[in-house]
């Protein structure tokens, strides 16, 4: 396990997603859980772009079915995974399973904490069941850095103590734990990945990324950027496009039973973030301070040595290309950017 220095930048080139890096999907078929929400959509939309046929069972809690598109590849099951009565049958014929169905959000969870327990455990573990009477290839799990709480050093590397520090940390915790156990004893095929601070588009107002929604709100509104405490806080904010790419990497990749860190590899704190979004947006919008919010993670960035080196991951947008593409998709008819 590489050890981490600060601050750590990805070396080597950026790199889009490409199609042919991905044949091992192509054509095969795929249950993606969640698949209408911010991450499971762009997903979805991959896997169909790759040629795969793909079932998406979410409860639309959070998501939507506008996000994703019409076609004949994909089958939608607009039910809860927690009960729907069958999911063995949904896995008939399926290759790989990506389980991003989630109650995201440490507040969420302080709120709605039985509902976080149900999706991100029962819900969890009856479809680690499920994959168990099954014929599957690979089932990859979404976790979350929620479950580092804190950190000790940065990057966080994969063996960096966990401590989480709300519900939503331990149920996705939990479920990690499940799912490497299941592994272990029952020979399910899982692997995960956890992602850092990810952005883009459909944007919703998630804690990992919500500042840059709210910047992005903010400056197309005409209002001050709203910075709590100094803005030296640290943050990896990791491009959509590129937890696609990690996705189907630790789907063809991932060695059963191994965990993957997947952040963008470099870190901004949000007083840089700012400053990127005013130059690129060319809004002569101010910077106000705020008092700094109790609760909130001080230091947070991935050390993705371990996904670069045995999955062959390489980010492909850096912070300032991603913020562009989504400005200007959500931001057609304003400044050029
Ligand atoms: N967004 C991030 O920065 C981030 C970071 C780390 C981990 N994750 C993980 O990635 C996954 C996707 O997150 P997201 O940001 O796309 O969130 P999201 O809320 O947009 O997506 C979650 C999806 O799960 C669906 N869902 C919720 N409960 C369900 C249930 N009981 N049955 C079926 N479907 C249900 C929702 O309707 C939604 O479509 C989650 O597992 C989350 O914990 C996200």
């Amino acid at each position: 396990m590489p050890s981490g220095s600060f601050p750590y930048t990805v070396r080597g080139p950026l790199r889009p997603l490409n199609r042919t890096n991905h044949s091992a999907l192509a054509g095969s078929t795929c249950l993606v859980t969640g698949g209408c929400g911010f991450i499971g959509s762009n997903l979805t939309r991959s896997l169909l772009d790759l040629g795969a046929r793909v079932t998406v069972i979410d409860n639309l809690a959070t998501g939507r079915l506008e996000h994703l598109p019409s076609s004949d590849a994909l089958t939608l099951v607009q039910a809860d995974i927690a009960e729907y009565p069958n999911l063995e049958s949904l896995l008939s014929g399926v290759a790989y399973v990506f389980h991003l169905a989630a109650q995201v959000g440490n507040v969420k969870s302080m709120q709605h904490t039985e509902s976080d327990a149900r999706t991100n455990v029962l819900g969890a573990v009856r479809l680690y069941q499920a994959c168990r009477r099954s014929a599957i290839r690979k089932l990859v799990y979404a976790s979350s850095s929620a479950i580092f709480g804190e950190a000790e050093t940065i990057p966080i590397a994969e063996n960096h103590p966990q401590r989480p520090a709300s519900f939503y940390a331990l149920s996705k915790q939990t479920a990690e734990q499940y799912a490497l156990l299941a592994q272990t004893l029952w020979g399910v095929p899982a692997v995960c990945t956890r992602f850092f601070n990810v952005y883009g588009t459909p944007m919703e107002k998630s804690e990992y990324s919500g500042v840059i929604n709210i910047f992005m709100e903010a400056l197309a509104q005409g209002r001050p950027l709203i910075i709590y405490g100094d803005g030296d806080q640290i943050r990896d904010f990791v491009y959509v496009k590129d937890i696609v790419q990690a996705l189907l990497l630790a789907a063809e990749k991932g060695g059963p039973g191994s965990v993957y860190n997947i952040g963008s590899g470099s870190t901004c704190s949000i007083r840089e973030l700012a400053g990127i979004l005013l130059e690129l947006t060319a809004i002569p919008s101010e910077i106000r301070y705020a008092p700094f919010r109790a609760g909130e993670v001080l230091r947070s960035a991935a050390d993705i040595r371990v996904a670069q080196e045995k999955l062959g991951y390489q980010p492909g947008y850096s912070l300032s290309d991603g913020l562009r593409e989504i400005w200007a998709s959500t931001n057609a008819d304003r400044t050029p950017v």
